[in-house]
């Protein structure tokens, strides 16, 4: 890297300073994943229209302008031949000036060190990195036209970050101009499903991009996108490898998507944060690769329906985890009820400490119940309810304490989405908070992969938000699913439909949960009347996805 480009970085926003989602990718790593994706420099590269999204300060870009220029070389092009040819097929896009500027350069470097000149001649640079937002339509004059390659490194912006980009994207319109973009989308959807349209038939596209919408709800419309396309998949997870200048919250993957006669849908885990074996990988390509100590590749099995979670578990445990799914109750089937703990949308207000309430003996036991989170458990937190039977109570019949209690916070109160657009009263919480839970016997399912737990009859919890629980009036029924949450076909499953976070355990979402198998009572058999070798087969599994982990 040349000291100018050094402090050009310094001054580009760090992804730990502001959640726009931008991280830079390490040039050995995008050297690999331009050589596994086959875009060598090869003569046919020159027939090849491509594209770089979100150029940064040109890692991707520049690394293509010289492939480029060595085929262009190669061919027998002279300089102008060659610059001529990069105006018409290549092109980046970037929203922050000053980083595409700096691609600009990186351009220019690497046609420099293949045509050595002393032309101050810029113009062109222009035209082949655009600045501006590749989601917006004005953007699309400048590309001009689909292309055969797509490659970049997406942008990381969770949904709740995403209103809070400098250009302040609007969620509606996002949601109205992208099919795929739905529920709490990553902005990555929007771009993944725009590059899929701006992609030529024979075309291919290689980005490094969070890897979540394999799985999550939210990417459901994007997989069957991809699925009812024909398109074939090739992804390489990086989660443990140090791919990335900083590190990055998000588990990202490189996708290598085109179109094949039988489209499958393959996946490579790397097993260490060391990304030499990236070189070895990119020699033998996707086809020749063999699980090794470096990594592990599995083909996964199609999905039923097409929108289904891309599963990371192997084929052969797949197997037995969908015969099981197929001929075995849910859990919601067999009459239990699965709930997410309430959400409050002012959690400081209505969960604190039971003396920072400042009630009374009396208002508090009325009031007040304890309050379990995932998570690190802090003591003695306690949540007020402003229901009763079920039913929001009238302001003005709440005893005096807890209006006054809630009049102290009324501002924020009022200030909560729920009440300005949704039309809640403000004293209300988004969830209603039944104390009714608090009394029945129920399995606790923490978020983040936390032990599950049995609370009775009488043990007067109400469970967090982050927190599913599963209820039925019979406690000692109850009491069998815990050792059922611990069995490995159980943790499989879970891992597959709900992408974990990184650094944490398993995730419970109350859909993936309510779709859980359940076992008829154990009868002196094993748990899902699987053989022994099915049960080996099951825990080497968990061993294998858990060590990577
Ligand atoms: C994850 S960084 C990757 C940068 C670089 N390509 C690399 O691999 O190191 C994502 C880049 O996308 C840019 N970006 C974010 N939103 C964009 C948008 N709507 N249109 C174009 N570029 C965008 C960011 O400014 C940032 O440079």
């Amino acid at each position: 890297m040349s000291a100018s480009m050094d402090e050009v970085r310094m001054s580009l926003p760090h992804p730990s300073d502001s959640p726009k989602g931008v991280v830079y990718t390490r040039p050995e790593v995008v050297t690999n994943c331009l050589d596994i994706s086959g875009f060598t420099e090869s003569e046919n590269i020159l027939d090849i229209r491509a594209l770089d999204i979100g150029c940064g300060y040109g890692q991707f870009i520049g690394n293509l302008a010289r492939r480029i220029a060595l085929a262009c070389k190669g061919a027998g092009y002279d300089r102008r031949q060659c610059v001529d040819h990069l105006v018409r097929n290549l092109r980046g896009v970037e929203i922050e000036p000053l980083t595409a500027e700096h691609a600009r350069e990186e351009m220019l470097s690497a046609v420099a060190g293949v045509y050595p000149t002393r032309s101050k001649a810029r113009a062109w640079l222009s035209k082949v990195v655009v600045i501006g937002d590749y989601l917006s339509n004005e953007v699309d004059g400048l590309l001009g036209g689909k292309f055969d390659f797509i490659t970049g490194n997406l942008p990381y912006v969770r949904y709740k970050h995403i209103q809070k980009l400098p250009h302040e994207p609007d969620l509606g319109d996002l949601r109205d101009r992208f099919e795929c973009f739905r529920g709490r989308s990553d902005y990555s959807v929007a771009f993944m499903e725009k590059l899929l349209d701006n992609l030529t038939e024979s075309g291919r596209v290689s980005v490094i991009t969070s890897n979540a919408f394999t799985r999550a709800d939210y990417g459901a419309k994007l997989r069957r996108k991809v699925v009812d396309n024909g398109l074939s998949v090739d992804e390489l997870d990086f989660s443990v490898a140090r791919v990335f200048e900083d590190d990055v919250s998000a588990y990202a993957s490189l996708f290598i998507i085109r179109s094949e006669a039988e489209a499958r849908n393959r996946l490579i885990t790397l097993n260490s944060p060391d990304t030499k074996i990236l070189t070895r990988l990119a020699k033998l390509g996707f086809g020749f690769a063999r699980t090794c100590s470096g990594y592990r590749k599995i083909t996964r099995l199609p999905g039923n329906p097409p929108e289904s979670p891309w599963s990371p578990v192997g084929p052969e445990a797949m197997r037995i985890i969908k015969r099981t799914l197929e001929s075995h109750k849910t859990i919601s089937e067999s009459g239990f009820e699965v709930r997410k703990g309430p959400a409050t949308g002012a959690d400081e207000v209505f969960i604190r400490k039971r003396g920072e309430f400042g009630f009374s003996k009396r208002i508090r036991n009325q009031y007040l119940r304890p309050y379990e989170r995932a998570g690190g458990k802090k003591k003695d937190e306690v949540i007020l309810s402003v229901y009763g039977n079920g039913k929001l109570i009238k302001f003005e019949r709440l005893p005096r304490e807890v209006r006054e209690y809630l009049e102290s916070h009324r501002e924020q109160l009022q200030n909560r989405y729920i009440v300005k657009k949704g039309d809640a009263a403000w004293w209300s919480t988004i969830d209603k908070v039944d104390f009714g839970i608090a009394e029945t016997p129920k399995i606790l399912i923490p978020d983040y992969g936390l032990e599950c737990s049995l609370h009775k009859n009488g043990e007067r919890f109400i469970p967090g938000h982050s927190v599913v629980y599963v209820t039925n009036s019979n406690g000692v029924v109850l009491q069998s699913l815990i050792s059922m949450f611990e069995h490995p076909l159980i943790m499989l499953i879970r891992l597959w439909k709900a992408p974990p976070l990184r650094g944490m355990g398993l995730r419970s979402s109350s859909n993936v949960v309510k779709d859980l198998p359940l076992s008829p009572e154990d009868k002196g058999t094993r748990l899902y009347g699987l053989s022994e070798s099915e049960l080996k087969c099951l825990e080497k599994e968990v061993e294998i996805l858990w060590r990577v982990r």
